[in-house]
């Protein structure tokens, strides 16, 4: 990413002052050439180089929204950008990267107070305030109220939530490591505090999606696991044919593009395609059957080739040699930008993880999971569970901004949902019921692609069974 002092300085070097917004795009951008090209292009009497500078921009109601090539951008989780880990200094960066931009949500709505603060005096002993902070743990009590423990950077404290209270509901759900604000009352003795209202970071209520001004259409889908024995490969050639004669500009898929090897034990029993080459090799071939109008955007998941830990970086060069030109290839968390719609793609690994810690989740409701992770602004909350993630200086993994369009996978099971104007995509998968499915009793639903009309964000789901 280029540096934003540096950015500045180019600006000022030729006496131009360069608004923040269009600092950090040009930080997103990472090209040193479009700097130039800017340079080149603004008005002499300019003074202050703003979003109205940028070629291609356009413009939506919460604010700007910039586009070099008008149709197609990379927001977040173009190649390159997932970064390596180096040890428990990135952890901390991590965490305090996450409380600060979650906790800043919560604070644009009620301001809190530091926890040490609030411990410090008898001041606020049975008065009533707010405190923001990071869940560290969760538990249910022996009459069946919760208790959390609380973090800021200045301290922690126990949180009891009653379970005849109005929030209880919200505070069933609470998982480790999600960031919270919290208001009610300090005890008596200073060492526990009684909530009465809980905030998460969530969608502001009045969220309203931007639609395309000019006609578009995606096909989302996701877990095609090409090589696995149960690819229904004719089903996909039925989506080919299909494809052909429909106006889709994009298409997306959601990670697992090929099964693995190696990814659960005794697969090797399960693979038409025994080696991982030929896997991607196959899939380049079906995707260079789709027509090559389409703009085809893919992203990793836990069955692919790239490392587990998110964000997981693009397939790499010699796997994807055979994919054709108009693939475009992304990290897994990744934001794009479809004519102004944005689509945020995560596989979903983080499901299996809210399954085990959110009462009344399961497989079959893939469309609340995501509005699990939409009002948390979160896609992975739980930290150091079944979801690998790569503590890097900045947590990718926050939903920041908010997306048009949530697109995920993993569990094989279609969901939709429309959660404060966000819409919730998962399709399914390609692959037929599997061993391990039979064994846990999850039922796929198989051969669905879901199309998305751009000026309308209306869902379609088509099915090639
Ligand atoms: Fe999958």
């Amino acid at each position: 990413m280029l540096d934003a002092q540096q950015i500045a300085l180019r600006f000022l070097s030729t006496r131009l002052q360069v608004h923040p917004d269009v600092v950090r795009y040009l930080q997103e951008q990472d090209n040193p050439d479009l700097i130039e090209r800017i340079i080149a292009q603004v008005p002499p009497d300019t003074l202050v180089v703003t979003s109205r500078h940028i070629p291609g921009l356009t413009s939506r109601r919460d604010g700007v929204r910039f586009l070099t090539d008008p149709s197609f951008e990379i927001v977040s989780g173009a190649a390159g950008t997932s970064g390596s880990v180096n040890g428990t200094s990135d952890y901390l960066h991590y965490f305090r990267d996450r409380y600060q931009r979650l906790g800043g949500m919560i604070r644009s709505r009620t301001s809190g107070m530091p926890i040490e603060g609030l411990l410090r005096s008898n001041r606020y002993r049975q008065e009533e305030c707010t405190i923001i902070g990071m869940v560290a743990e969760v538990k249910s009590t022996a009459n069946g109220h919760r208790i959390a423990e609380l973090e800021d950077p200045t301290g922690a404290i126990a949180v009891l939530f009653r379970k005849d209270k109005p929030i209880f509901s919200d505070a069933e759900r609470l998982v480790h490591d999600e960031v919270i604000g919290v208001k009610g009352k300090l005890s008596h003795d200073g060492k526990l505090f009684f909530a009465e209202q809980m905030f998460r970071p969530d969608i502001r209520i009045d969220n309203t999606p931007y639609k395309s001004d000019s006609p578009g259409k995606a096909v989302l889908i996701s877990d095609i696991h090409v090589g696995s024995n149960t690819f229904l490969e004719e089903q996909w050639n039925r989506f080919a044919d299909w494809l052909q004669d429909e106006p889709a500009h994009y298409l997306l898929i959601a990670g697992d593009l090929v099964d693995g090897v190696g990814i659960y034990p005794g697969q090797e029993q399960e693979l038409t395609i025994r080696n991982i080459h030929e896997q991607y090799d196959r899939l380049g071939e079906m995707l260079s059957d789709l027509p090559s109008r389409m703009r085809i955007i893919i992203s990793p998941g836990n069955h692919d080739v790239v490392r587990g830990a998110e964000p997981q970086p693009v397939i790499p060069k010699p796997f994807s040699d055979k994919f054709p030109k108009n693939c475009t290839l992304v990290e897994n968390p990744a934001l794009v930008n479809l004519q102004g719609v944005r689509v945020l793609m995560y596989h979903g690994r983080s499901i299996d993880d809210m399954i085990g810690l959110i009462p009344g989740a399961s497989y079959e409701k893939s469309g609340q999971m995501m509005e699990e992770m939409l009002t948390r602004r979160h896609l992975a909350p739980a930290y150091g569970r079944k979801t690998p993630i790569a503590a890097g200086k900045q947590d990718r993994m926050i939903i920041d901004p908010v997306p048009e369009i949530l697109h995920t996978g993993h569990v094989h099971i279609r969901g939709i949902t429309m959660y404060r104007g966000v819409l919730g995509i998962n399709a399914g998968t390609w692959q037929s019921q599997t061993s391990f499915q039979k064994q846990m009793n999850v039922h796929p639903t198989p051969a669905l692609a879901v199309t998305v009309d751009l000026q309308t964000l209306q869902p379609e789901t088509v099915s090639f069974m």
